[in-house]
């Protein structure tokens, strides 16, 4: 039951009707007792900014925000990260005492905390290989950064896309090499690590093809995709042999800063929690 001194917080999206996060934090806002809500908030693009500076004004501590609003929203905000700044995107926003927002991109921290906890021995040595250059790309590999991977294989349907991606995280100090998205298949030979951050494979949109003969058996498959949970390229991956890490991982790890910031505790993701929104995700 929501009452007047209930916490608000939500997810603006567009569409947003296929957002989990919602049934993520609400399993996490009832299994800790607090009074709180978490809501889906439909904001068209041409209102995004509207609707950020709506938030202070309605009283929410604060928000996610999702496709497609996640690289203007950096524009928005009164106040960046250092995470943020650097991946160019946002995806948490904190409204603080005096109603400035500030925002953060918790997508870095999610894929980075997802994969140390899927493979707890570490990746074997090579480069990983990143297909796809947008929003999540760049939170993919500044998350490789930060756990010491230095060579980005990556491959992208629109080469100047992964250009610009390759100069603007220039500074986090990885070796980048561009492979064309055409010649994806030979990209593969000696990687440790190969990721899917395309939307290729989600519900509704195209597969994505890829023959994994060139890619050696030790490298680790993750997809940030999580709807399906398996997608075709993880279960290809799986009957292969690889270790594989799904997207759904990702999302949980990726929504505790952004709870702890609006209500002050600390969550855990828990093979709980994972039912709770894969049976949400199994509902449709
Ligand atoms: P996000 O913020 O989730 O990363 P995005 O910025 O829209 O979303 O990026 C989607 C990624 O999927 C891009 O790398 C895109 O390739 P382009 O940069 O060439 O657009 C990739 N993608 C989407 N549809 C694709 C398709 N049919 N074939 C190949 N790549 C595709």
């Amino acid at each position: 039951m929501t009452t007047g001194r209930t916490k608000l917080a939500g997810i603006l999206g567009w569409p947003v009707a296929h957002s989990r996060s919602p049934a993520l934090h609400g399993f996490w806002l009832r299994s800790y007792g607090i009074d709180g809500a978490y809501v889906p908030l439909p904001v068209r693009p041409d209102d995004l900014a509207d609707a950020l500076s709506a938030l202070p004004k309605l009283g929410f501590v604060g928000a996610n925000v999702t496709i497609p609003h996640k690289e203007r929203a950096l524009a928005l905000v009164d106040a960046l990260d250092k995470t943020a700044e650097v991946v160019g995107a946002v995806n948490t926003l904190v409204v603080r005492d005096d109603r400035t927002i500030l925002g953060s991109n918790s997508d870095v921290d999610g894929f980075r905390d997802h994969l140390a906890a899927s493979v707890p021995g570490g990746l074997a040595p090579g480069p990983a290989i990143v297909l796809g250059a947008g929003g999540a790309a760049r939170a993919v590999v500044a998350a490789l950064a930060m756990l010491g991977v230095r060579e980005i294989v990556l491959v992208n349907r629109t080469s100047e896309r992964a250009a610009k991606l390759a100069h603007d995280l220039a500074p986090l100090g990885q070796h980048f090499r561009l492979v064309d998205w055409t010649r994806r298949a030979t990209a593969l030979e000696g990687a440790s690590l190969l990721v899917n951050t395309t939307s290729l494979g989600m519900a509704g949109h195209g597969e994505l093809v890829l023959a994994l003969d060139g890619l050696p058996t030790s490298a680790v498959v993750a997809d940030i995709v999580y709807v399906p949970l398996e997608t075709r390229l993880l279960a290809d991956a799986r009957r292969r042999g690889h270790r594989v890490v799904d997207g759904l991982g990702m999302l949980l790890h990726q929504a505790r800063a952004g709870f702890k910031a609006w209500f002050g505790v600390e969550p855990t993701v828990s093979e709980a929690l994972r039912a709770h929104v894969s049976g949400d995700l199994a509902g449709g």
